[in-house]
């Protein structure tokens, strides 16, 4: 389980520290920041399967997603005595992203290429990174260690450079993560991948969910719910089946789900409901109603990640639906750590009634993303180590 998440210079975040739960909601106004924390979150995720270099590029660089504000908010500018502008930079432009879990900890950051030394002039390049051990990076908590083109691993009291030419737009997971020369490195980049994101089930008319899918075990819903049937069918037959059941019957009272094989070794959802004499499938049910199923499907997987983030779940859901999303959400909190960012306040009000739920609700002030209330002693101990 992740217990800290912290971001710096990155979009509407300048610097912020967050402590995590089993079940977090994150909640605030229109452009508080919500979707800047998720897709911080993202970013960090692609560190280990090989892309935040690109993926930065891709969100227009550092140019773009670089804090945009003042490289330090003094108390006259906070106060509204000064203008808010910006000062002589004292430090290099670095985006930083990083977590803190129960087992390892793990810090990148990124800068801007040197001029001069490649065409590729918008590309970010991976600066430092860090795996530490415990709740918050110290030079003693340090493992494994990546200063520019080098990087060392700790062998009790002594560092080994293991190279000194890693290509600055890999990270550490990319190029070291033979798991018999550096453990943590192996860990921490497993640990990243069972991330899960679910921020787009696609439930048009053409969404591949309502469509007849081949029936191959699925313990892990695609995060645009093509396979759906085969997921459910998954769910059914190595999973919680009972947990599968109740989700239904919780939400659409007398109704039943079931997975059928089409003549072609296809499978096919049937959905039955109270008054009809025949199941509808997949192509005739509602928006809403294949987004719920999409929800269980997702929710109760057969084989949780540790970390699944929900970006607003509610998303074409009746808020009459929103209390039984809560409840299969705080269920799947018992397998997974959840994220749910939300701007629904059935959803937000049934998930708060649970007492594991962390509520982090954001406010942007002066431009920047802050968590409402918190002051020094509810931010965790956090410290970058470049
Ligand atoms: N580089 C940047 N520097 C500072 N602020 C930025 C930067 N890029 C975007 N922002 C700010 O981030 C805000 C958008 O945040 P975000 O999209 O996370 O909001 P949100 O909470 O998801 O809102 P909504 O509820 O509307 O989806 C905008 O107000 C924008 O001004
Ligand atoms: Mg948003």
């Amino acid at each position: 389980m992740l217990t800290t998440l912290s971001i710096a210079n990155y979009r509407s975040i300048m610097s912020l520290t967050l402590p995590l739960g089993s079940l977090n909601l994150i909640t605030g106004p229109n452009g508080s920041g919500k979707s800047n924390l998720y897709k911080a979150l993202r970013l960090l995720a692609k560190t280990a399967s090989g892309g935040v270099v690109n993926s930065l590029a891709e969100e227009g660089g550092l140019h773009s997603t670089y804090w945009a504000g003042p490289e330090e908010l003094t108390n006259a500018m906070k106060r509204g005595d000064v203008d808010i502008q910006g000062t002589q930079r004292k430090n290099v432009v670095r985006l930083k992203l990083g977590f803190a879990s129960e087992s390892f900890g793990y810090t990148i950051s990124l800068g801007l290429p040197i001029p001069h030394q490649s065409a590729f002039t918008f590309d970010p390049e991976i600066k430092h990174e860090c795996i530490f051990n415990g709740p918050a990076y110290r030079p003693a908590t340090a493992l494994v260690e990546r200063k520019g083109n080098i990087v060392k691993i700790r062998h009790d009291r002594q560092w080994e450079v293991v190279t000194q030419h890693i290509p600055n737009f890999d990270s550490l997971f990319d190029a070291h993560a033979d798991p018999s020369s550096a453990a943590e490195v192996f860990h921490v980049r497993e640990m990243i991948r069972s991330w899960r994101f679910y921020d787009h089930f696609r439930t048009d008319a053409e969404a591949p969910a309502r469509k007849p899918q081949l029936g191959t075990r699925t313990p892990v819903l695609h995060h645009d719910g093509r396979d759906l049937a085969a997921a459910l069918q998954t769910i059914i037959e190595i999973g919680d089946r009972k947990a599968l059941d109740t989700a239904i019957e919780d939400a659409f009272p007398g109704c039943r789900l079931r997975v059928v094989t089409t003549e072609d070794s296809r499978f096919s959802l049937e959905f039955y409901q109270k008054g009809l004499l025949r199941p509808l499938t997949g192509a005739e049910l509602s928006d809403g109603t294949l987004r719920f199923i999409l929800w269980i499907a997702a929710l109760l997987t057969p084989r949780p990640p540790a970390l699944m983030v929900l970006n607003e779940p509610e998303t074409s859901l009746h808020p009459d639906l929103l209390p039984a999303l809560a409840r299969l959400i705080v269920h799947a909190s018992r397998n997974s750590q959840i994220w749910v960012i939300s701007h629904a306040n059935r959803l937000i009000n049934a998930l708060n009634k649970h007492e594991e739920c962390h509520w982090i609700e954001l406010e942007k002030h002066l431009g920047q993303t802050e968590i409402k209330g918190q002051g020094i002693l509810d931010t965790p101990s956090w410290h970058w180590p470049d």
